[in-house]
C-alpha cells in the first residue's frame, strides 16, 4: 500500500524523502507528494500524479530548503489518483499538513460538520478530513498540536499510519498509528519515519515499531517520547533492524521478481534452518512445543488469506487434511470477515500473508479471536501487524520479498504448511515414522530441485516469445498442482495484463473446455502422480479441439510428449511437494512474457503489494 516517509534533523530533508520514497514504491501506488517547512518558514507542498519521478521532475525549480519534511505515495482509496488528492495535505489555513496511510470511515460525517462550520477542502479524500479536524480543534479549543492530535484520533474511525508537522513549530513531527504500519528510527540527532524500515537503514539501525493506538511526539534535541491512546507515556521499546541494502537491492537481476524466483533454494534453505535437523529426517517448530495443546487439539484448521497466500493455504489444506487428518477449510479473509461464519474455541485459525499488513487477513483474525479460535500465522514481515495479532506463528524467512507479485513468498509459505503438518502429523501418529522421516528428508531436497528447476530459464524465456501476444490463457493441474494452475493464471494476470484462468483439469469439460481453440494457449501441470493418466485425458480433450498445450512434465516421460506442442521437464519429487517445483517454471513463463510485452514487471499497474485497505 501507501507508503510514508519523514525526516528531521540538521540534514536537508528532501533528498532523505525521495530517496525514502523511491525504497517504498514496491508497495505500489499511483501519486506522491512531499512537504518540508523551508529555511524561511515556509510549509511547501508538492504532489504529481504517477511516479516519484513525476515529482522530483516537478520540484525542479521549487523551493526544496528545509530540515523536516514528510512525504508519501498514495494508493487511492478515496477520491481519483490526482495531483490534487496526492498527500500531503494542508489544513485551510495551510499551517498544518498532513500524510496518512489508511481509510477513515466515518469522514463523510465529520467532512459535513466541518463544512458547515465553513471550512472549505480542497480534495476528495477521507485524509484531509483529519487535517482540518485537527487544525479546528486546535483553534477552537486553542489546543496544542499533540492535545488536538488525540483529540481528533478520539473522533475518527477506521485505521491510519499518519504524521503531521506545524510550519509554527518547525522542530517537531507528529505520529501516530492504528492498524497500519509505522516504524521511527533513530539517528544522532535526527529522526526518520517510514512504514517499514527499507527507507531508514541507510542512516541508522535503531527504530521503534509503534503499536497499534501510540501517538509519538518526535522533537529535536529531545528524546523520542510514545504514547497510548489516553497519553499515557510507554516504555521506549528500541530494536536494532536487521534488514541489510543488499537484501532489497536487485542483486544484478534486471528485476526484483527475477531475483526473487531465482533465490527461492537459498530462501528455502533459510525457512527450514534451524527447524528440520541436520541429519534432515525430523521437523521441530517451536509454536508447536509452546503451544501444542492447541495446536494439536484443533477439532478444525481454518486458513484465511488473500490472493496468491490463499493459494498457498489451498496446498496447506491438502497437506493438512492427508497427513494430519483434520478437517481443513481455506477462505478468502475477506468473505470469512463479512459472512458470520461458524466459529469455536476448539478451532485453529491459520492466517497466511506475506506483508503481514493485508487488512482483510488482519479483519478475519479479529473476528476469529472473537469467537475464541487460537490463531496461527503464516507471515514474512517481521514485526508486521499479523505475527503481532496472532497467538503464536512461523515465519517463512525468506527476506525482503519487493516484486508486487508474490513468488519467493508463495514457496516460503508452502514449506512452513509442509512443515507444519509434518510436526502435527507425526506428533499426532496419523502418519507412519518411515513416512514421515522420508518426507522431511525429500523436503530437504526440494532447495536443489529448485536449482534444477531454474535452469530451463532460457527455454522458458524462447517459449514466452510464442505466447506474448495471447489474449487468454487457460492453466490446468489436479490435486496439489490444481493451486499451482491458479498461482500461475494469477501471475500472468498481474503482470502481463493477459486474461488467464486456472481451473482443475477435469472441471475444464462442464464449462471452460467451449473457449479452446487454436488460439487459446493451455498449461497443464501433468507431473507423474496418482492422477497422471486422468491428467493425460484432459490433455486429449484440450488438443482434440484445438488447443496448444504446454505441459509441465517429469523428467523423462515421453509419452505426454507426444501429445503437447510443448513441454517443460521438472525434477520429479513426492506428490504434495511438487508445488514448490511446479511453480517455478510458471513464475518465470509470467515474468518472461511480461517482459516481452514491455510491461512494468516490479510494479504492475493497479496493485499494491500490501493491501492494508479492505
Ligand atoms: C500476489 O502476487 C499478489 N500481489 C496478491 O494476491 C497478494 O498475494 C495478496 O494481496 C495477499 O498479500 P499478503 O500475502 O501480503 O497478505
Ligand atoms: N485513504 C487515503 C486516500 O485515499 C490514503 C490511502 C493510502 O493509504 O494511500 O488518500
Amino acid at each position: 500500500m501507501c507508503g510514508i516517509v519523514g525526516y528531521i534533523g540538521a540534514k536537508q530533508a528532501y533528498p532523505i524523502l525521495i530517496k525514502g520514497l523511491r525504497r517504498l514504491e514496491y508497495r505500489g501506488y499511483d501519486s506522491a507528494g512531499v512537504a518540508m517547512i523551508s529555511q524561511r518558514g515556509a510549509l511547501n507542498v508538492y504532489k504529481t500524479k504517477g511516479k516519484v519521478d513525476n515529482l522530483t521532475d516537478y520540484c525542479t525549480d521549487k523551493d526544496v530548503s528545509g530540515s523536516i519534511g514528510i512525504a508519501h505515495t498514495r494508493w487511492a482509496t478515496h477520491g481519483e489518483p490526482s495531483a490534487r488528492n496526492a498527500h500531503p495535505h494542508y489544513s485551510q489555513s495551510h499551517n498544518l499538513a498532513i500524510i496518512h496511510n489508511g481509510i477513515i470511515e466515518n469522514y463523510a460525517d465529520i467532512k459535513a460538520k466541518l463544512q458547515e462550520k465553513g471550512v472549505a477542502f480542497a480534495s476528495d479524500t477521507d485524509t484531509e478530513v483529519l487535517v482540518q479536524l485537527v487544525e479546528y480543534i486546535m483553534s477552537n479549543r486553542s489546543l496544542t498540536l499533540l492535545e488536538a492530535v488525540q483529540t481528533a484520533l478520539f473522533q475518527v474511525i477506521g485505521a491510519y499510519a499518519i504524521a503531521i508537522i506545524d510550519k509554527r513549530e518547525p522542530t517537531q513531527i507528529i505520529v501516530a498509528r492504528k492498524q497500519s504500519p509505522l516504524v521511527v528510527g533513530i539517528g544522532e540527532s535526527e529522526f526518520f519515519i517510514a512504514s517499514d524500515a527499507s527507507p531508514i537503514i541507510d542512516y541508522t539501525d535503531k527504530v521503534v515499531y509503534l503499536e497499534d493506538g501510540n501517538i509519538a511526539v518526535i522533537r529535536l534535541g529531545e528524546e523520542l517520547k510514545v504514547m497510548g491512546i489516553h497519553g499515557e507515556e510507554q516504555e521506549l521499546k528500541v530494536k536494532k533492524v536487521d534488514l541489510n541494502l543488499g537484501q532489497i537491492e536487485k542483486g544484478g537481476y534486471e528485476h526484483f521478481m527475477l531475483k526473487e524466483i531465482f533465490e527461492q533454494p537459498e530462501c528455502l534453505t533459510n525457512c527450514m534452518r534451524g527447524r528440520i535437523n541436520v541429519e534432515g529426517n525430523q521437523v521441530t517448530l517451536s509454536a508447536l512445543i509452546d503451544h501444542h495443546q492447541q495446536l494439536l487439539g484443533a477439532k478444525r484448521i481454518v486458513i484465511v488469506a488473500c490472493g496468491t497466500s490463499w493459494h498457498a493455504g489451498l496446498i496447506g489444506k491438502q497437506l493438512i487434511e492427508s497427513l494430519c487428518r483434520i478437517p481443513c477449510e481455506v477462505e478468502y479473509a475477506s468473505e470469512f470477515r463479512y459472512r458470520n461464519p461458524v466459529v469455536s474455541k476448539d478451532d485453529v485459525v491459520i492466517a497466511i500473508s506475506q506483508s503481514g499488513e493485508t487488512a482483510d487477513t488482519l479483519a478475519a483474525i479479529q473476528l476469529a479471536k472473537e469467537q475464541g479460535a487460537f490463531i496461527y500465522g503464516i507471515c514474512n514481515a517481521i514485526g508486521s501487524s499479523i505475527p503481532r495479532a496472532t497467538d503464536t506463528g512461523t515465519y517463512i524467512h525468506v527476506g525482503p520479498e519487493i516484486g508486487v507479485a508474490s513468488t519467493k513468498a508463495f514457496t516460503g509459505q508452502v514449506t512452513v504448511l509442509s512443515m507444519l503438518a509434518l510436526c502435527m502429523a507425526n506428533k499426532l501418529g496419523t502418519i507412519s515414522i518411515e513416512r514421515y522421516r522420508q518426507m522431511v528428508s525429500e523436503l530437504t531436497c526440494i532447495p536443489k530441485k529448485m536449482e534444477q528447476a531454474l535452469q530451463a530459464n532460457e527455454e522458458i524465456k524462447h517459449l514466452a516469445r510464442i505466447f506474448t501476444y495471447a489474449k487468454n490463457c487457460l492453466y490446468l493441474g489436479r490435486g496439489y498442482n490444481y493451486p499451482v494452475a491458479l498461482e500461475g493464471a494469477l501471475k500472468l494476470k498481474e503482470i502481463s495484463y493477459i486474461h488467464a484462468e486456472g481451473y482443475p483439469a477435469a472441471e475444464m469439460k462442464h464449462g471452460p473446455i467451449a473457449l479452446i481453440d487454436s488460439e487459446m494457449p493451455v498449461f497443464v501441470i501433468a507431473t507423474r502422480d496418482r492422477l497422471y493418466e486422468k491428467v493425460i485425458s484432459n490433455i486429449q480433450e484440450v488438443r482434440a479441439r484445438g488447443g496448444r498445450v504446454t505441459a509441465l512434465i517429469t523428467e523423462g516421460d515421453e509419452q505426454i510428449k507426444q501429445y503437447a506442442d510443448h513441454v517443460i521437464e521438472l525434477p520429479d519429487t513426492l506428490e504434495c511437494f511438487q508445488p514448490l517445483i511446479a511453480s517455478i517454471p510458471l513464475q518465470l513463463l509470467a515474468y518472461h512474457i511480461a517482459v516481452c510485452k514491455g510491461k512494468d514487471v516490479d510494479r504492475p499497474r493497479n496493485l499494491a503489494k500490501s493491501v492494508t485497505v479492505e
